[in-house]
């Protein structure tokens, strides 16, 4: 949905997470397949264009600005969510047995890493703002491009992941 008023980076990244937080709280109390299977499709499409925009946008930004260990972490924790919510994008309608535990975990750990990114006083996003970035130049990047993948990706499906930590792993 194109917006005119303009966040933050940090705002807009942290609204981003309220939204799926919610959706995944949705997600817990849905009655019936078809619900889930919305609600995790859209909890999968929010998920992905907020990682894609975090790497290409904010992540960068953030490169010797904030602890290394931690950012290394954070892309990590993306590519493992990555292959989740693959997993839970191509299982969606298969009446595989284990969707809503691959939900479940998913939500556990977004939880995990979002508490990494909002930490206060050494989380990413406090580390990012005492630093030098333009938070407002950056928020104006990420919601761009966030629209520009939002659509492209209903449009045509979310694209098979790119890890940035990880060989393509195959099982
Ligand atoms: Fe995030
Ligand atoms: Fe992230």
């Amino acid at each position: 949905m194109a917006s005119t008023k303009s966040q933050d980076a940090i705002a807009l990244l942290k609204e981003d997470h309220r939204k799926v937080e919610e959706l995944f709280k949705q997600f817990e109390s849905a009655k019936g397949d078809g619900r889930k299977e919305t609600l995790a499709t859209q909890i999968c499409l929010e998920l992905s264009v907020h990682a894609a925009i975090e790497e290409e946008i904010f992540y960068p930004a953030c490169e010797g600005k904030v602890e290394e260990d931690l950012l290394k972490e954070s892309y990590v924790e993306h590519d493992a969510a990555k292959i989740m919510i693959a997993e839970i994008a191509a299982g969606a309608g298969s009446g595989d047995e284990f969707f809503d535990a691959k939900v479940k975990v998913l939500q556990e750990e977004i939880e995990h890493h979002v508490e990494e990114e909002e930490k206060r006083l050494e989380g990413l996003f406090s580390q990012a703002r005492k630093a030098d970035l333009d938070m407002d130049a950056l928020g104006e990047q990420l919601a761009a491009r966030k629209e520009e993948l939002l659509e492209s990706y209903k449009a045509t499906g979310i694209p098979k992941p790119e890890l940035k930590t990880m060989e393509d792993v195959s099982v």
